[in-house]
């Protein structure tokens, strides 16, 4: 059998982003997924795969809610964690801009983390859960977005790297997602800033493992 040799960028959405990265990925073929930044699950409309669907906000239709810096399972229970941390700056949910984008991005002013300036300093204490709740050379799928705010780069993809190696997992693929149907959010406070605005984001595979590449059960 010869399987289809992706590219690295993708024009397209989300639910076709999972696909890919599931097939060449994930090593077995009924994979458990936790969706531990849930929200309302746009990712998964269209997709055949149905996630576990868990996020800290009540607010969501969920299977439970959870704080993916402790999560409420026991060790080794899944193949595939999602993670779709808040990504936005809190701009977006600045007085003259569409306040939906607060509930949609899960972004807050709340001082507690969330609130989608920089969400670097929330990958360590996730990942750590992460590999804990993850069975052997099972793999995160992370949809990481750079930003720009207070005017600097925030590279969150590389933080997001760093801190897999740090974790002793393996930084094993990336997709580069240019979706051609993403809004484009208006904030007052954007107009003076001096860098390109942002059509991407990148999805991260990350394995439980020292291996980047295993094969699928069963061949
Ligand atoms: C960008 S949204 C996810 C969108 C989702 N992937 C979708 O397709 O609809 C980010 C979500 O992360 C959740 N979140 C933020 N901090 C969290 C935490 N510590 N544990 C679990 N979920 C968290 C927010 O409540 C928000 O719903």
């Amino acid at each position: 059998m010869t399987m289809e040799r992706y590219e690295t960028v993708l024009h397209g959405r989300d639910v076709e982003a999972l696909d890919i990265l599931i097939t060449i990925h994930c090593a077995v073929d009924n994979p458990n997924i936790l969706d531990c930044t849930h929200n309302t699950g746009k990712m998964w409309k269209k997709s055949s795969y149905k996630p576990i669907r868990m996020d800290i906000d009540a607010l969501f239709d969920l299977d439970l809610v959870g704080d993916f810096t402790n999560m409420p399972f026991g060790d080794k229970q899944y193949d595939i964690i999602v993670f779709d941390p808040p990504h936005l700056p809190i701009a977006a949910a600045s007085k003259n801009s569409s306040k939906i984008w607060e509930k949609m991005y899960g972004i807050t002013a709340n001082g507690d983390g969330r609130e989608g300036n920089n969400v670097s300093g929330m990958f360590l204490s996730f990942l750590k859960e992460a590999r804990r709740v993850l069975k052997q050379d099972g793999i995160v799928l992370a949809k990481i977005a750079d930003l720009v705010h207070n005017h600097r780069y925030q590279w969150q993809q590389v933080d997001f790297i760093n801190a897999v190696r740090e974790i002793e997992m393996t930084p094993c693929d990336m997709l580069i997602k240019c979706d051609p149907c993403a809004g484009n959010l208006k904030s007052s406070k954007w107009k003076n800033v001096k860098h390109l605005r942002k059509a991407h984001c990148y999805w991260i595979v990350a394995r439980n493992s020292k291996k980047c590449e295993v094969k699928k059960q069963g061949n």
